[in-house]
């Protein structure tokens, strides 16, 4: 091929500490491939007679976004309690849902505070046509989970998530507020008419002989905008993030913040942005949008960087292209991962006087004033330990560079072809002395991150190849003992296409490749290892109903590979796909199978899938770029 090359160099830094890029090791990883490979007999597993229809789905279609369920003890005593009731429908927009929150006092629940597990059931049913929107859930002004919901059937769609919120328990071991935003849209004019009806309820586990109650934090403070009726993340469209004002005890040993980041609207597919220097290289009704791909969510402390989190992509159910998306969805749809950073080396800075401090979240990009587009949503919470007498201490050294961020790229004559490539790496490493009741502890915090996307783009950046790697391990070690270890390789690759986007009856499509593979030693959980390896590919056929694009047909296939081990030797292993709408294997195994099973045999088609996606009339096109 034929380029000329226009190599740019934007920017460059040097560094004086040493690149250190620890990844998930091998014997990390071992359990988790190992387990996959030894895929019971198909006899083992449960016998699925293959479901030939012509029905358009089966009603309710299953849909799901694949995880590993808590573990709980077994044979202990436990009870559920519902938290929530609520449809979300018309004026649910900006309205969640708010109601009491108690700790449950019933039979078999245990003591109060002492619980061994918590576990969150979400269930969402819906019936008729909607986007994919955003919820989440806070208690206590404290984010607790960020979910989004599928692109709902005709005839009805069901999707159940479960997770382990023990972590918070704090939280629910006291009176509080629950509230959930889950942002739906009716509109006869749009054509959306699904109702989210939701359903959460709780499972609290009493400790048994063998599963004790797990060592938590002692307080959690909020890092949100502690609206009492809106949703409590910050919308962040700038480069000065959202503040949150704390004070914490003075007898603090630990704080670790727990956050929860997304790209929403023109950050919604950050991955994919273009940067500003090559903007101009596509005509500006592509829709194409700059500030580059690179992301870093910042953490500081009165104004002073304390660490810094590098995002998983989260793919929504109508994101790129939504037929790849139903009834299986991408890692991460229902469940956000969130991300933990150790600022216990900043004790010295928190518990400075008696005054409040403020703890801000923001999120830098790649362009100028500001440096993202609109806009990210995050929060977060702290994690508090605390000892018996006042912590004391001093940061010994706090060797912060900035990130070295670098965008270069060419273009072939006329622009015919374009590409670009962005790296970034960051390492930091903040230690402290500190005095506390257990006497003298050294800790440490470290981060060493790196970053690769490389893009190139055709006809006019209708045709766009994104591949982009972020690769990492966030440590923190105190008095030698590992209080976090976060080691993981977050791949994603994207071919879209969208040459025939604004023709009449056109169509745009996609393949995509991502990976999700992180062992995680959180500072208040045990360890577990993830690795969740993802294909998907989809094209849509779209109308030309009066003035919106319509998706009237489409098909898509994805497949999934999901391996999940932890430190009580539990293990959960999925191995999945499906076409055209529907379920085309489900086969499940590990010691957790039981805890969140394949979906049943009348949800599964054969090889060929379902019959794919269908409609008279439909949604308006979702992609960012869209007319
Ligand atoms: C989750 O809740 C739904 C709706 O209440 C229920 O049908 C489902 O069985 C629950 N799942 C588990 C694992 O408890
Ligand atoms: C939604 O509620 C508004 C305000 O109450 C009402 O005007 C509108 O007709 C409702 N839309 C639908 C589709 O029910
Ligand atoms: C939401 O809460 C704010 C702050 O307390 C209050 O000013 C506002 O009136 C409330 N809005 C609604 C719709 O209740
Ligand atoms: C090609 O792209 C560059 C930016 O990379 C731009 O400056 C130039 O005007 C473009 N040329 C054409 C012919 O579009
Ligand atoms: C926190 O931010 C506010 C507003 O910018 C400022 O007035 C205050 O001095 C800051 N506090 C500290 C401890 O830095
Ligand atoms: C992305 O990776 C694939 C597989 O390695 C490769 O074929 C493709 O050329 C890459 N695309 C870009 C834009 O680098
Ligand atoms: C994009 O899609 C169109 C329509 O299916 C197809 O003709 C074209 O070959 C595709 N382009 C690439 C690069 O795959
Ligand atoms: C999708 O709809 C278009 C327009 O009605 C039609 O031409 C095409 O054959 C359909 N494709 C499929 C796969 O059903």
């Amino acid at each position: 091929m034929l380029f000329s090359n226009s190599i740019i160099a934007i920017l460059a830094y040097s560094v004086s500490i040493p690149v250190v890029f620890a990844q998930i090791s091998p014997a990390q990883l071992e359990p988790l491939i190992t387990g996959l490979a030894q895929k019971p007999s198909s006899n083992d597993l449960d016998k699925r007679v293959p479901l030939m229809t012509d029905d358009p789905t089966v009603a309710p279609l299953i849909d799901l976004q694949v995880f590993a369920p808590p573990v709980a003890p077994k044979g202990g005593k436990s009870c559920q309690v519902e938290l929530l009731q609520h449809s979300f429908g018309n004026g649910s927009f900006n309205v969640p849902a708010v109601v009491p929150y108690s700790p449950p006092t019933g039979e078999g629940c245990g003591e109060v505070g002492r619980w061994a597990t918590i576990s969150l059931n979400l269930s969402v049913s819906c019936i008729g046509t909607q986007y994919d929107r955003l919820g989440s859930i806070y208690l206590s002004n404290v984010e607790i989970w960020r979910t989004s919901s599928a692109e709902p059937t005709k005839t009805g769609t069901i999707w159940n998530t479960i997770k382990d919120v023990t972590h918070f328990t704090p939280l629910f071991a006291k009176e509080g507020e629950l509230l959930m935003d889950f942002d739906d849209i009716i509109s006869a004019e749009l054509l959306l008419d699904g109702v989210f009806n939701v359903v959460l309820t709780a499972t609290f586990y009493a400790p048994t002989e063998s599963f004790q109650t797990p060592k938590t934090s002692d307080l959690i403070l909020p890092l949100s905008n502690l609206s009492p009726n809106t949703s409590n993340y910050f919308t962040i469209d700038n480069d000065l993030g959202g503040t949150t004002q704390v004070k914490i005890p003075d007898t603090t040993t630990e704080i670790y913040a727990e956050i929860f980041c997304s790209g929403n609207s023109a950050e919604e597919f950050w991955y994919t942005n273009t940067p500003d220097e090559f903007l101009s290289a596509f005509p500006e009704s592509t829709g194409l949008i700059g500030k580059g791909s690179f992301r870093e969510v910042q953490l500081l402390v009165d104004g002073q960087l304390a660490g810094v989190v590098w995002p998983y992509a989260v793919i929504y159910t109508g994101g790129i292209t939504p037929t790849n998306w139903r009834p299986l969805t991408a890692y991460g749809t229902y469940d956000a991962p969130t991300y933990w950073i150790d600022i216990t080396p900043f004790l010295p800075v928190l518990l400075t006087e008696d005054t409040a401090h403020n703890i801000t979240l923001k999120v830098v990009g790649q362009g100028r004033n500001p440096t993202i587009n609109s806009n990210w949503f995050i929060s977060g919470s702290l994690h508090i330990r605390t000892g018996r007498s006042k912590t004391t201490g001093r940061i010994t050294s706090y060797n912060v560079p900035d990130a070295e961020v670098s965008t270069t790229g060419g273009s072939s004559d006329g622009n015919v072809t374009v590409w670009t490539t962005i790296t970034a790496r960051r390492n930091l490493k903040i230690e402290t002395e500190l005095k506390t009741d257990e006497g003298d502890v050294t800790v440490t915090f470290q981060q060493s991150l790196n970053y690769i996307n490389e893009a190139r783009y055709a006809d006019e950046g209708w045709l766009q190849w994104v591949n982009q790697t972020t690769t990492g391990s966030v440590t923190s070690t105190h008095g030698g003992r590992k209080a976090l270890d976060d080691a993981f390789t977050y791949p994603v690759q994207v071919a879209s296409n969208y040459s025939l986007f604004t023709q009449q009856f056109g169509g745009y499509g996609s393949e995509i490749h991502q990976s999700h593979i992180r062992a995680l030693q959180p500072p208040t959980a045990g360890y577990r290892a993830i690795r969740s390896i993802q294909h998907a590919q989809g094209w849509v056929n779209m109308d030309d109903w009066p003035g919106l694009r319509h998706a009237i047909n489409g098909s898509g296939a994805t497949e999934q590979t999901f391996a999940y081990a932890d430190d009580r030797g539990e293990t959960y292993f999925r191995d999945v796909a499906t076409k055209n709408d529907g379920w085309v294997k489900d086969d499940v195994w590990g010691t957790l199978r039981d805890g969140n099973p394949p979906v049943p045999p009348n949800q599964i088609f054969g090889p060929g899938g379902g019959p794919g996606f269908r409609r008279n009339v439909g949604r308006n096109a979702r992609f960012s770029r869209s007319l």
